[in-house]
This record gives structure tokens, C-alpha cells and sequence, in this order.
């Protein structure tokens, strides 16, 4: 199956980078790569992007080179999953999606940070999706689903096991981008996943290392976005 995956940078580096999680990346996409799959990878900023964001926006530094900002620090994520999987992966962060797509087809692992400003990775890993003509889009994020509301706020939010792309945007909203903001989902990404139509998941990193299995059509713990029944 071909496969996009994206590891928010709250997973990979929520603070330090993590490197527990970033091993058990490696061993379920050497995995998967030897389960003949075709992976696309996206890695997110977390804590470094944040932290240099607030320092630009002190320094009142324009909207768009905080943006800027951010974008290196996913490329810096990127760089350091790309070195930890080795000869596997495309050797630098690919900045364009048709590179990346020609990466998979070399069967190499292609890893994206960041594109262009005003988006987060969500919306990128959404984009490359539909580039590479994705079967599956799966997110790791560090709230391991889709909840009727902010879980770390509202005591009594509940995961959801299922919604389809146009619940999915109404619970997003249209809250206007700001460099390092956060919400469940970039409404850039939802977008694209409305108008493609695809399966996308939304999985805890305790699930990282049962990837492989749920490719194959096991039971998971997160969220899934599709208009058919699961
Ligand atoms: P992230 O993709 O890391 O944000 O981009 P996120 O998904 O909210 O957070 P994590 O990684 O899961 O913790 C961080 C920032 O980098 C800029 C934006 O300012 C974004 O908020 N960015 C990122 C862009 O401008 N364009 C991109 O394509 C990606």
C-alpha cells in the first residue's frame, strides 16, 4: 500500500528530540518498507519551532519569517529522522513533492519538513497525499485521536472512532492561521482531505510500533476519517 505518513514534531521532539519514539519510527518503517509498502514521510517542528516562533514574534518579526522560522525547524526534524533511518531514506529533506514522489518510485524514503508559509505540516502532508497518489494518509500526533473537544481542557471529551472529512471541518472551524498555532487539524489539510476523499488516520505514538500491523488491517486506539463504514 502506498502510504503518507506524518509525525507531528509534538511527538518527535516535544521538547529534547525523543528518541525512543524516533527509534521505534525507523523500526516500523524498515518494517513496513519490507512489508513492500511505499512510504512518504512528513515531520513536523514541535517545541524547537515553537520556542524560536515566540522569539521572532518578541523580536516583531514579520508574520511570514516567523513562518519561515518554523520551516527550518521541521527541516532540522526531518534531517535528524532521515539520518536515524539511514541508507532507507532520500539523504536530505525533500522540498518539492514531485522530488518526493520520484524518491518513492526509487524506492527511497522520502522525508518533508515544511513547504511554505501561512500552512502547517498537516497541510503538507495532505499535499504530498495527493501528489503521490496515496492510498492511506496516517498522523502521529501527541492527542492520540479526534475528540468532541480539547481533552487537556474538558475533563468529559470523548475520542471519536469514526467521522467523515465534513465532520472533521466543522469540528476544525476556520480559525485564521497564525504562525505556531494549534488546533486538531490545519484547515488547509482538511480541505484537501474533503476534496480527495481519502482514508486518513489519526493515531497516539504508542501506536507507532503497531503500524505495520494496522496496515494489515488491525484494530487501532485513534481516530478514522472516511465517508464509507470502516
Ligand atoms: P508544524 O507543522 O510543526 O506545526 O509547523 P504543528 O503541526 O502545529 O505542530 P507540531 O509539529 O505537531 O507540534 C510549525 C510552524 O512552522 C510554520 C508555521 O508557522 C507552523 O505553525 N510552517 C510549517 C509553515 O509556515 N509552513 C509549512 O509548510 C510548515
Amino acid at each position: 500500500m502506498r502510504v503518507t505518513i506524518c509525525f507531528g514534531g509534538s511527538i518527535i521532539a516535544p521538547g529534547n528530540p525523543d528518541v525512543a519514539c524516533i527509534r521505534d519510527i525507523v523500526r516500523a518503517v524498515r518494517e513496513l518498507k519490507a512489508r513492500n509498502h511505499e512510504i512518504l514521510i512528513v515531520v513536523g517542528g514541535g517545541e524547537l519551532a515553537r520556542v524560536y516562533i515566540n522569539a521572532a514574534r518578541e523580536l516583531e518579526v514579520p508574520g511570514v519569517d516567523q513562518d519561515q522560522i518554523g520551516i527550518a525547524a521541521t527541516k532540522l526534524n526531518a534531517q535528524l529522522l532521515i539520518s536515524a533511518l539511514g541508507d532507507i531514506a532520500e539523504p536530505s529533506p525533500v522540498t518539492a513533492f514531485e522530488k518526493a514522489v520520484r524518491a518513492m518510485l526509487r524506492d527511497k524514503v522520502p522525508v518533508m519538513g515544511g513547504t511554505t508559509p501561512g500552512q502547517t505540516t498537516d497541510a503538507v502532508a495532505a499535499m504530498l497525499a495527493q501528489a503521490s497518489k496515496s492510498e492511506l494518509l496516517v498522523f502521529f500526533t501527541n492527542v492520540d485521536g479526534v475528540y468532541t473537544a480539547d481533552p487537556k481542557q474538558d475533563p468529559k471529551a470523548k475520542k471519536i472512532d469514526q467521522l467523515t472529512p465534513e465532520e472533521l471541518a466543522k469540528l476544525v472551524g476556520s480559525a485564521e492561521f497564525q504562525p505556531g498555532m494549534k488546533t486538531i487539524m490545519d484547515p488547509v489539510a482538511v480541505k484537501i482531505i474533503q476534496r480527495l476523499n481519502i482514508k486518513t488516520l489519526i493515531l497516539g505514538k504508542h501506536e507507532i510500533k503497531r503500524l505495520p500491523e494496522i496496515l494489515n488491517g488491525a484494530k487501532h486506539t485513534g481516530t478514522v476519517i472516511t465517508r464509507v463504514s470502516k
